[in-house]
């Protein structure tokens, strides 16, 4: 069975991080992945997450508390202002995009802070570190938001990053789909 865009962002991560790097969940939402790349990085290493919204914050802390997991900050902040709390080089970044699901599906990613956000990561991604990002795009802002992604990752210069776009050509419901920046040098 092939695997879907969130178990193969997962594997993407995997392949590159090792304990002791420095990585970020961009979009912490209820603290998944945060944990996910905090048992990858344990137990020297750091996870850096962020949301804007309170409630992500709280359930995302909660998560990794009930997990025993130290090792991670939780900001309540936009990823648009990554710099501004990271400076030093990171392994990975993650963007699970779209809306906290079971909140107020009007509060979601939106393209032009999402590509904010990406450059602000090109600018602290050490080589061989990737940037993943899960797009969601069964709703409006989504559908914009894919595009406006897919049209800024396609003009990265081949000779710095590759550019993976992987998608379910024959499903239906616009299932979500992956793309994954990697730093060659
Ligand atoms: C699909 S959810 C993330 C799910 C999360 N990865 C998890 O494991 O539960 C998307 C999250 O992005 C957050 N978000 C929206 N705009 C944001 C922004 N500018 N910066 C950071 N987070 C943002 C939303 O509040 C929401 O919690």
């Amino acid at each position: 069975m092939l695997q879907n865009a969130l178990n193969q962002s997962k594997i993407y991560l995997k392949e590159i991080i090792e304990p002791g790097d420095v990585v970020v969940d961009a979009t912490a939402g209820n603290g998944h992945d945060t944990l996910y790349l905090a048992k990858l990085v344990t137990p020297s290493g750091k996870v850096v997450a962020f949301d804007i919204q309170q409630a992500a914050v709280e359930s995302t802390k909660q998560r990794l508390s009930s997990a025993g997991v130290e090792h991670a900050e939780v900001i309540l902040a936009g990823h648009e202002r990554l710099e501004e709390f990271i400076s030093q080089g990171v392994r990975a970044v993650v963007f699970n995009l779209g809306y906290l699901p079971g909140a107020d599906h009007t509060v979601t990613t939106e393209s032009s802070k999402t590509i904010q956000a990406i450059e602000a990561a090109l600018r602290l991604l050490v080589v061989k570190g990737r940037i993943v990002l899960v797009i969601y795009h069964g709703h409006q802002t989504g559908k914009i938001e894919r595009s406006a992604v897919l049209d800024f990752v396609a003009t990265l210069p081949q000779e710095q990053y590759q550019v993976l776009h992987s998608a379910f050509l024959n499903q239906q419901n616009s299932p979500p789909e992956l793309v994954v920046i990697e730093r060659k040098n």
